[in-house]
C-alpha cells in the first residue's frame, strides 16, 4: 500500500515520542512491503517561534494533501503561565482539527493486563475494562464565540451545538457500538445546559436507528464518579468536546498513565493520530516520556486510517510482549517493577521496534 504520511512532532515531549511512532511506521512498512513516504511540518510553539503562526499555511496545505497525520503534542510553559498572550500553541491544534473536519475523536481505553498494578485504581475493579470514547472535537465551548468586556472584567465562551454536529458523531458512535458489546452511554449535563438538552434529544433520536444498542444517558458529574467506581459498566461512551477532554484524562488512570492513551481523530478528510497527552514540560528532554501512546496511535492509524488490521495487531502484540517481560517507563512502573527494567523513552522505543522487527 502506498501512503503519504505527515509527521507533526510539535513541542515538549512531542518530538521525543513521535520519533518512535515514526520509527514503528517505517518498520511496519518494511516488514509488510508497504510504500510509506513521510513529510514533516511545524505546529504550536515551534511554529510560532519560526513563523509567528501556530498553524502555518504550509502545514495546513501539507496536512490536506496527506493520507494521514501523526501528531505529537503542542504547548509551552511560557503560555501556560501568561494568559495574556494572544497567539498560543493550542490554537494551531484547534484550527487544524476544524480545517480538516475532524469531528470525531476516538479514544480507546486499552488496558493491558500487565498494567493492572500501575493504576491507582484496584486491579479487581479494573480487570476486563474496555471502553471506547467518542469525543466530539470541532464544536462546543471550544469553538463558540469568545468575548472579553471593554473594562476587561468579564469574559465568556459560548457553549454551542448544532443538531447536525451531534447527529454525525452519534451515528459514528452507534456504528462502533454495533461492532462491540452494543452498549452506548451518552454523557451530558442536560439537567442544566440547553446545549446538553439538544445533545440528549438528538442522541435519543439517533438511538431509534439502532434498536439493538442499549443506550443510556448519564450526567457528566455522575459519569466522572462511575468511571472510577465501576469502569467495566462502560462500552462506548459518547460525549461533547469539553466533557470528553476531561473524562479521558481521568480514564487514562484506568490504563495506568497518560503515556498509554492513543487517539484517532476522523471526520471529513485525512485522519489525525495523536496521544491524548500534552507536551509535558515537567519531563521534556529527560528521556522520561512514555512513547507507547504515540506508538499505539500508529496502530490506530494503520487500523482506522488504512484498514491494515494485521499490521495494527503486530504493534499491540509487541507492546504487550514488552510489558509482559516486565519492562516499564517510569510513569507505569510500580512497586513490583524490577528497577533494572525501568527504561527511558529511547530504550522503550528501541525495544518495541525490536519486537516488531521480529514479528514482521
Ligand atoms: P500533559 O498531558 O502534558 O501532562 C500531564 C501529566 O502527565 C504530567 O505530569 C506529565 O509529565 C504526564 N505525562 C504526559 N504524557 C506523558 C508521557 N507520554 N509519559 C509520561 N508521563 C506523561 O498536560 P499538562 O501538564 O496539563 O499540559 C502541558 C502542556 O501541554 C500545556 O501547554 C497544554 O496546553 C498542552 N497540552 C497539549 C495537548 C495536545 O497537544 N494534544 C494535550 C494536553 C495538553
Ligand atoms: C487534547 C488537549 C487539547 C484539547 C488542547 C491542547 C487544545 O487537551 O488534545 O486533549 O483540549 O482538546
Ligand atoms: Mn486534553
Amino acid at each position: 500500500m502506498k501512503k503519504n504520511i505527515l509527521v507533526i512532532p510539535g513541542d515538549g515531549i512531542g518530538p521525543e515520542v513521535t520519533t518512535w511512532g515514526k520509527a514503528v511506521l517505517e518498520q511496519i512498512a518494511k516488514g509488510f512491503g508497504h510504500d510509506f513516504s513521510y513529510d514533516e511540518a511545524l505546529m504550536g510553539h515551534a511554529a510560532i517561534e519560526a513563523t509567528g503562526n501556530p498553524l502555518p499555511d504550509e502545514t495546513l496545505e501539507k496536512a490536506k494533501k496527506s493520507d494521514a497525520i501523526l501528531f505529537g503534542a503542542v504547548g509551552h510553559a511560557k503560555y501556560d503561565n501568561d494568559p495574556s498572550l494572544k497567539v498560543r500553541p493550542e490554537q494551531g491544534l484547534l484550527k487544524i482539527r476544524k480545517e480538516l473536519g475532524l469531528y470525531a475523536n476516538l479514544r480507546p481505553i486499552l488496558l493491558f493486563d500487565e498494567l493492572l498494578n500501575a493504576s491507582s485504581i484496584k486491579p479487581s475493579i479494573l480487570k476486563g475494562t474496555d471502553i471506547l470514547f467518542f469525543r466530539e472535537l470541532t464544536g462546543d465551548v471550544y469553538f463558540g464565540e469568545k468575548t472579553r468586556s471593554e473594562d476587561n472584567n468579564t469574559a465568556s465562551d459560548l457553549m454551542i451545538y448544532h443538531r447536525y454536529e451531534v447527529e454525525r458523531i452519534a451515528r459514528k458512535a452507534f456504528e462502533a457500538a454495533m461492532q462491540r458489546r452494543k452498549r452506548l452511554c451518552s454523557v451530558d449535563k442536560a439537567n442544566v445546559l440547553e446545549s446538553s438538552r439538544l445533545w440528549r434529544e438528538t442522541v435519543q433520536q439517533i438511538a431509534k436507528e439502532y434498536p439493538e444498542v442499549q443506550t443510556d444517558h448519564m450526567f457528566i458529574d455522575n459519569a466522572a464518579m462511575q468511571l472510577i467506581k465501576d469502569p467495566k459498566q462502560f462500552d462506548v461512551v459518547l460525549t461533547a468536546n469539553l466533557f470528553g477532554d476531561i473524562l479521558t484524562d481521568e480514564a487514562s488512570q484506568i490504563a495506568g498513565s497518560m503515556g498509554m492513551l492513543a487517539s484517532a481523530s476522523v471526520g471529513e478528510s485525512t485522519g489525525f493520530f495523536e496521544p491524548i497527552h500534552g507536551s509535558a514540560h515537567d519531563i521534556t528532554g529527560k528521556n522520561l516520556a512514555n512513547p507507547l501512546a504515540s506508538i499505539l496511535s500508529v496502530s490506530l492509524m494503520l487500523e482506522i486510517g488504512f484498514g491494515l488490521k494485521d499490521e495494527a495487531k503486530v504493534i499491540i502484540d509487541a507492546v504487550d510482549q514488552v510489558l509482559k517481560e516486565g519492562f516499564r517507563t517510569n510513569d507505569i512502573a510500580d512497586d513490583t517493577t524490577n528497577p533494572y527494567k525501568v527504561l527511558g523513552t529511547k530504550e522503550m522505543g528501541q525495544l518495541v521496534l525490536k519486537y516488531i522487527t521480529q514479528k514482521t
